[in-house]
């Protein structure tokens, strides 16, 4: 892997931020609020950020960066699909049940479903989420969808998770926002009490957690190696995904020469000088 230094600083620096938002979160609503509970009160609001956060911010970080680790180029891909659809998986059944706690809140204490900018983002968040996962377990685990629609949705999937993983930031954000200007009345949040301090605290590490992530997701010198196929083999639901074939009766120098073409390629992109082709 080129720059193995950097990735790990960044891998590292992503892991502890992401369990130092999940250790600000819970002090938060031990500390500050009312603490856990299931009983339609305050307590029971509280899982709604602390599941978002700990499921769709630092699960889902995780998900998106788990092909780049290079530990895992030896697994087998089909072995790295099932880790990263199954965190995307973890994600989705915390984010459903920090849903649910927040709609029976709302109910309990009689306040209107949907009404805020906040929950029309996130709903909508949620829903293309789960269509993105929907879609994805179709067209690459289940052995059934031919290599080339595989290889053509693959950019829309990335880009597709890269923009969600984005607004999910965006939408926690806002919650945050919302949640101090509604909670913070005596003394108010705008008098700087070390509640508001804390989650705002709270907010810039969740962009900077966020920050990296996307980082580490598009150095093109940090990707997983493609995998190699034979020409002639495209068995439905192979393990290729996203690249062309390659001809295995290359002989030795070729591969060699199109691995340095390769680097030569990634630098260049890497300094944003290579034109389009
Ligand atoms: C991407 C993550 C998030 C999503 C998808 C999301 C989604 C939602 C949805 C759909 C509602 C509407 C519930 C209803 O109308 O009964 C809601 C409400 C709420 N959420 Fe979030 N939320 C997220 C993160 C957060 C965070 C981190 C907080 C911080 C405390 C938060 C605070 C609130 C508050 C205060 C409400 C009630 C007021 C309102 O309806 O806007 N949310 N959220
Ligand atoms: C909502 C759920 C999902 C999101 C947000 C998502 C997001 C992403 C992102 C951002 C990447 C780029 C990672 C990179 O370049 O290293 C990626 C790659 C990929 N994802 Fe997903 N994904 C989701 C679900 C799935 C599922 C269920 C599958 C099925 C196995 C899947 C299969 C893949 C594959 C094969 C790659 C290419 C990995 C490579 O570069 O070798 N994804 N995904």
């Amino acid at each position: 892997m080129e720059g193995y230094k950097s990735f790990l600083f960044f891998l590292v620096s992503a892991l502890v931020l992401g369990f130092t938002l999940v250790i600000f979160v819970l002090v938060w609503v031990l500390d500050y609020s009312d603490g856990l509970a299931w009983d339609g009160g305050n307590a029971e609001f509280n899982w709604h950020p602390v599941l978002i956060i700990t499921g769709f911010i630092f699960i889902e970080g995780i998900a998106i960066i788990v092909y780049r680790l290079p530990w895992t180029w030896k697994c087998s891909k089909l072995l790295m699909k099932c880790i990263h659809a199954g965190l995307h998986l973890t994600a989705t059944t915390l984010v459903v049940v920090a849903l649910v706690a927040v709609f029976e809140y709302h109910n309990a204490k009689h306040i209107p479903n949907l009404y805020s900018l906040h929950s029309w983002v996130g709903l909508t968040v949620v829903i293309l989420f789960v269509l993105q996962l929907f879609v994805s377990i179709i067209v690459y685990l289940l052995p059934i969808t031919p290599v080339s629609i595989r290889a053509a949705f693959m950019s829309i999937h990335v880009y597709g998770g890269l923009l969600l993983f984005g607004c999910i930031m965006g939408t926690a954000l806002m919650g945050l926002t919302e949640k101090l200007i509604f909670s913070l009345r005596k003394p108010a949040y705008s008098s700087f009490p070390p509640e508001g301090i804390f989650v705002n605290t709270l907010g810039l590490l969740i962009i900077v957690f966020g920050g990296l992530i996307l980082w580490i997701a598009t150095r093109p010198g940090w990707k997983r190696p493609p995998e190699h196929v034979e020409k002639d083999q495209h068995p439905l639901g192979s393990e290729v995904d996203d690249v062309s074939t390659t001809d295995y009766s290359k002989n030795k120098s070729d591969v060699e020469l199109n691995s340095e073409a390769r680097k030569r390629n990634l630098t260049l992109d890497e300094a944003g000088q290579r034109s389009t082709m």
